[in-house]
């Protein structure tokens, strides 16, 4: 466990793949507050798979129920907090997560994204062509707006408990 004690819940943002959901947990566990996965929170809430929600509602309404559950849980006391990787871009949510916690992007290249995303293929936005393109253009794409988010920390390959310790430092 950390020493440190966070006043404001952690947001994690950045592309699918980049281990947001293990990073997090692993993050929470050792500063001791809870963890939330903003997909899982919308599953339950739908009582339906993200990708049937994509299919059934579209993804403006993914949007929207996303931008809820995340205004619902921020409100709640300190924890961390994983984001589905088209969060951060919507102009809402991401001004509801700059004014109530930290907000850490976590950065990958294309290669280990790729090979990520390709370890559970359940995401709807990568069903509709080659992966690796997909994904090169949804980085070009977000690169800029998860800038916005107020620290960056590289995710590489090997060990998530890395990643978490190269966070850990730069919050303290
Ligand atoms: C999305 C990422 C997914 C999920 C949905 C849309 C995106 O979350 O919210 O499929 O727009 O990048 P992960 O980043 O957890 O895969």
């Amino acid at each position: 466990p950390s020493s440190l004690r966070i006043n404001r819940p952690i947001v994690l943002v950045g592309l699918m793949g980049v281990g947001k959901t293990t990073v997090g947990r692993r993050l929470a566990s050792k500063l001791r507050v809870p963890f939330y996965d903003a997909d899982e929170e919308i599953e339950k809430a739908a009582n339906m798979r993200i990708s049937e929600f994509f299919e059934t509602y579209g993804e403006p309404a993914f949007r929207d129920g996303e931008r809820k559950v995340i205004e619902r849980l921020l409100s709640g006391p300190p924890h961390v907090l994983a984001t589905g990787g088209g969060a951060f871009m919507n102009d809402e949510t991401r001004a509801l997560v700059k004014e109530k916690a930290i907000s850490v992007w976590l950065r990958a290249d294309l290669d280990l994204l790729v090979k990520r995303t390709a370890l559970r293929n359940t995401r709807p936005l990568l069903q509709n062509g080659d992966p690796r393109e997909i994904l090169e253009n949804l980085l070009k794409e977000r690169a800029p707006t998860y800038a916005k988010a107020d620290l960056a920390v590289d995710s590489m390959e090997g060990p998530h408990n890395r990643t978490v310790d190269r966070i850990l430092k730069k919050l303290a």
